[in-house]
């Protein structure tokens, strides 16, 4: 057994933070950076010596180093030292770490296109726009969107549309659900806006996608929380506009909801430009059984046929992708009669055999049918037209 020295190097690590929030106190920065990286130091040690939470100790030791290295550069302080009534300045910096780590966490790399978008022609050209002119050179008089609002039914691609936008811009991309950054940072929820708006500037271009946008509203319920006002308040003065020297960068917000009748006026406002993406027609219905069935041969379909009944059936874009995942089963299923006997084999084995595919027919997609039903109904898709017409444009 390892004697345990964590109990002397923990002390002697608290020892040196005292050091260094003293010194930062007393605008005594060498005697600082020179404790932030006894501190560095001791955490090493404590990543080695300790036989749990190394990686904890590591990370915490980068920190102190990254502290030591902004003194140096004298980059250090312009912010902490605010800290010094209240809360100390490394816990100040500890909290403000930790809200930027979850932003961070929020970004995902796009790769979708435009073209992985069927139909919804008018929504992509408006939104191609958009993007391009927030990226372009212009005159200061030329106001770009900031914010746009998706509104539609459920699985009619809005998630998509700003993961085109992203991708195509090849800018930063934030998915940020408004009810898990709630329910994760209750009260804490506006720093995290904060924290992610100051992380888009940084990162832009950037597109920051708020979905469920409707969870932060205070239309219906009356008794909203103050920690969701509080968010609500911080995010729609980040929309509202001029933020100095961020000004120029591109940071779009793009929000989405499926019950934008939901949303206040102050949100509203904040969203001029609100696009209604709707359930597909029979072109995009199309369009849409096209880019899922990419790569087999579908030339015995009667799209148009397929495309009526979807219609009819009030399939959003998300219903179809699974109508051609399942039809496309069925063809698998009737080609590979002993694929379940093939789980036996070894992995490497099953590397040399390949999927025995055919043309897709209608009888694969008349079974699929059976299985995909809407969760929509007339009076539901009346609802979203009416709420277009009346807020929509
Ligand atoms: N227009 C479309 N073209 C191609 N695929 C689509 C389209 N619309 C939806 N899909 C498919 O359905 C999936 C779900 O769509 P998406 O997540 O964009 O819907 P959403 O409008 O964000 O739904 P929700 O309101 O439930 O969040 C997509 O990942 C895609 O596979
Ligand atoms: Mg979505």
């Amino acid at each position: 057994m390892p004697v345990d020295l964590s109990g002397p190097l923990l002390s002697e690590f608290e020892r040196a933070k005292k050091e260094f929030e003293r010194a930062v106190a007393a605008g005594d920065m060498e005697t600082a950076r020179r404790s932030a990286l006894r501190c560095a130091s001791i955490l090493r040690q404590l990543a080695r010596h300790v036989p749990y939470n190394g990686e904890l100790y590591l990370k915490k030791a980068k920190k102190w180093e990254d502290v030591a290295g902004q003194i140096e550069r004298g980059e250090y302080g312009r912010k902490a030292v605010v800290g010094a009534e209240g809360k100390s300045t490394t816990q100040e910096k500890d909290e403000e770490d930790q809200f930027r780590e979850y932003v961070l966490g929020l970004i995902s790399k796009s790769r979708t296109t435009w073209d992985d978008i069927g139909g919804l022609e008018d929504v992509k050209l408006l939104m191609m726009e958009t993007v391009v002119i927030a990226a372009l050179k212009k005159p200061a008089a030329v106001q770009p969107w900031r914010g746009i609002l998706l509104f539609g039914p459920p699985g009619t691609g809005k998630t998509l549309l700003a993961s085109a936008a992203a991708g195509s811009l090849n800018a930063t991309f934030f998915n940020v659900k408004a009810s898990s950054v709630l329910s994760k940072y209750f009260g804490e929820s506006s720093k995290i806006i904060s924290a992610l708006y100051e992380v888009a500037r940084e990162k832009a271009p950037s597109i920051v996608f708020l979905d469920e946008i409707d969870a932060l509203t205070t239309r219906r319920s009356n008794d909203t929380s103050e920690a969701t006002r509080r968010m609500l308040s911080t995010l729609l003065t980040e929309l509202e506009g001029f933020h100095g020297e961020g000004n120029e960068k591109l940071v779009l917000t793009l929000a989405a909801t499926n019950t934008p009748w939901d949303l206040d006026e102050a949100v509203l406002s904040r969203f001029p430009k609100r696009i209604y993406v709707p359930l597909p027609d029979k072109e995009a219905t199309k369009a849409i059984v096209r880019i899922h069935t990419e790569g087999l041969d579908i030339s015995r379909l009667d799209l148009d046929a397929i495309a009526e009944e979807s219609v009819r059936r009030l399939y959003s874009g998300r219903d179809i992708r699974n109508l051609c995942q399942e039809a496309i089963w069925n063809m698998i299923r009737e080609e590979n009669k002993d694929l379940h006997r093939l789980a036996g084999l070894p992995f490497e084995e099953l590397r040399k055999r390949s999927l025995r595919t055919r043309p897709l027919e209608m009888r694969d997609f008349e079974e699929a049918f059976r299985k995909i039903k809407s969760p929509l109904t007339k009076k539901d898709i009346e609802r979203y037209e009416k709420w277009a017409e009346e807020f929509g444009g």
